[in-house]
This record gives structure tokens, C-alpha cells and sequence, in this order.
């Protein structure tokens, strides 16, 4: 993996934070310490990988699309946190946003996270390829993708099509939108673009059910969150459905599909990134 792009992306993601000027202190607190407590940083750095592998180098717009897709994913695990959807005090490994500055700043920390993130996407608009870099962003992130797919979790699922559709919408769509977006801002072509949407697509399922299999079999300090919170609450998972095994089965069928639909590209990050869903421990 390239190190240097993950810190070059903590330095504009710290600046980016800096710069907020005159916000509530108490909200710009809290929404300063979601996204300080880290992650993975998965989706930016899908963005900013995309764009170096297709344009050869990355620009200032490409890190600001970045930071605001981080902050997109750190208001959904905000309010994925919250009593009224997951309940759960732990994340990235420190007490949830709620646990440490209550409820409602928690949900203001959430919608100051997105709104920000719309704003910089708007401020890089200057053609048709930042337009439909910005567009793939804001579509998979609202109710035709994440929150859709998060308002089917807060229910039964009743099929095994109807959990893979949710898995679709509550995760695939943003870690596809931020390869997408990428390669909106590289100009990638058509036929390039319809090959990433696909495996955007797989590695968002995979991503999914790796995540679902954690939960039961991943260790506490390393995922930074509560094990067996899905058990705790019901859900519906790769897990409840499928069984741990015939999960762990679909994980590699998945995750094979995803690497055939690029193959002979080149793209190196994507395929390590690929392959890191059958292992991953974090
Ligand atoms: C967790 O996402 C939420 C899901 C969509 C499963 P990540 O596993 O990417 O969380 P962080 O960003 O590393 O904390
Ligand atoms: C969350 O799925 C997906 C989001 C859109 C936030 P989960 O509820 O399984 O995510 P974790 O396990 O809490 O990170
Ligand atoms: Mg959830
Ligand atoms: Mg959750
Ligand atoms: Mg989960």
C-alpha cells in the first residue's frame, strides 16, 4: 500500500478541519474527534489511488474530493452509532461520538460532517468530469444509496435478494462511488468506468461481508468496535442468513468476481485491496 498518500491525506484532512472558522465549539469538537480517531481511511484512499493509477500523479481537487468522502463515511458511523440505530459505544477505538459529547451534538457532529462534505464538493465543480465526480459522491451517500440501504437495516430483511441489495446500498455504493470518482477525475473512458463500476461493486459486498463475519469472529482491539453487535440487535447479515462458513464462501466467490473485472489493467492498489478482504482482521 502507499504509505505517503494516507499521510498526505491526514495533512489536507487536518488542514481542511483547521480551516473551519466561527462553528459552534462544542460541534466542531466533536466532529473533529470522529474523524481524528482514524480508520482505515478506505474510501479516500480508493479515490486518490484510482485517480494516481489512471493520471499518473494527484492534485489538490483530488484531496479535497477525498476529504469530503472521509467525512461522508464519518457521519454515517456517527449515526450508525446512535441508540436509536446500532447502540453502540465504541468506534475506532475510543467511546462512540454520543457516549462522549451526548446525542444531540452527536447528530449535529453527523450533519455538520455531511454538509461540509457538500460544500467541498461544490467548490470543485469547474467541468463535466468534477460535476460527475461530485454527482457519484452525493447520489451513493443519500437516499438513493447509503441511507436507503441503512433505513432497510433498521428492519428485517425478508430474502436473501433483499440482503444483498441492502449490502449494495448501505455500503457498496460509496466505496464504488469513490473509485468512480476517481476516475471521473482522471477522464478515464467510458468502457474503463463501466469496468471499476463493476468492481466497485464486488469489493462493496465483499467489504460487507467481511464486515458482517467480523463481528462475530474479529477481535475487539483490532476492529475498534463492539464484537457481536449485529447479534445484540438482530440484524440481518451475510452471518444470520448464510452461516459463518458459506459467508466466508461467498466472500471468496465475490472477491474473485471483483478481481476478474479488472484484470489485465494494472491496477495494482485496487487488486491488493481486493485480496485484503479475505484476510483482514481490522
Ligand atoms: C465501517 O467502515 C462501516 C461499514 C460500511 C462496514 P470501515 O470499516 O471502513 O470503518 P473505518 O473507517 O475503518 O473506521
Ligand atoms: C454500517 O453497517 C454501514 C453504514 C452505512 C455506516 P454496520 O452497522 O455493520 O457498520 P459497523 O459494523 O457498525 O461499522
Ligand atoms: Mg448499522
Ligand atoms: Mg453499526
Ligand atoms: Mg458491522
Amino acid at each position: 500500500m502507499n504509505n505517503s498518500l494516507l499521510i498526505q491525506f491526514e495533512n489536507h484532512m487536518i488542514k481542511t478541519l483547521k480551516d473551519f472558522k466561527g462553528i459552534n465549539h462544542e460541534l466542531l469538537s466533536s466532529m473533529m474527534y470522529s474523524i481524528e480517531a482514524g480508520g482505515k481511511r478506505i474510501r479516500p484512499l480508493l479515490l486518490l489511488n484510482t485517480a494516481l493509477a489512471l493520471r499518473g500523479e494527484n492534485n489538490e481537487s483530488d484531496f479535497v474530493f477525498a476529504c469530503a468522502i472521509e467525512m461522508i463515511h464519518t457521519y454515517s458511523l456517527i449515526h450508525d452509532d446512535l441508540p436509536s440505530m446500532d447502540d453502540d459505544d465504541l468506534r475506532r477505538n475510543i467511546p462512540t461520538n454520543h457516549i462522549k459529547y451526548g446525542e444531540a451534538i452527536a447528530i449535529l457532529a453527523g450533519d455538520g460532517l455531511l454538509n461540509t462534505a457538500m460544500e467541498l464538493l461544490i467548490s470543485q465543480i469547474s467541468n463535466e468530469s468534477t460535476k460527475n465526480a461530485a454527482m457519484v459522491i452525493a447520489r451513493a451517500s443519500g437516499a438513493n444509496g447509503m441511507i436507503s440501504g441503512q433505513a432497510y437495516d433498521v428492519k428485517t430483511v425478508e430474502s436473501k435478494e433483499q440482503l444483498l441489495m441492502m449490502h449494495q446500498l448501505k455500503t457498496a455504493e460509496l466505496l464504488k462511488s469513490a473509485i468512480m470518482a476517481g476516475a471521473y477525475l482522471a477522464k478515464a473512458d467510458e468502457q474503463l468506468i463501466n469496468k471499476l463500476e463493476v468492481f466497485g461493486e464486488k469489493l462493496g459486498i465483499a467489504f460487507q461481508i467481511s464486515d458482517d463475519l467480523l463481528d462475530v469472529e474479529g477481535e475487539e482491539s483490532l476492529i475498534g468496535k463492539p464484537l457481536n453487535s449485529d447479534k445484540k440487535n438482530n440484524k440481518s447479515t451475510y452471518v444470520s442468513f448464510y452461516g459463518l462458513n458459506q459467508s466466508k464462501q461467498l466472500l471468496n466467490d465475490t472477491v474473485k468476481q471483483a478481481l476478474d473485472s479488472i484484470e489485465d489493467l494494472g491496477l495494482v492498489y485496487l487488486e491488493t485491496l481486493a485480496k485484503f478482504m479475505l484476510e483482514r482482521k481490522y
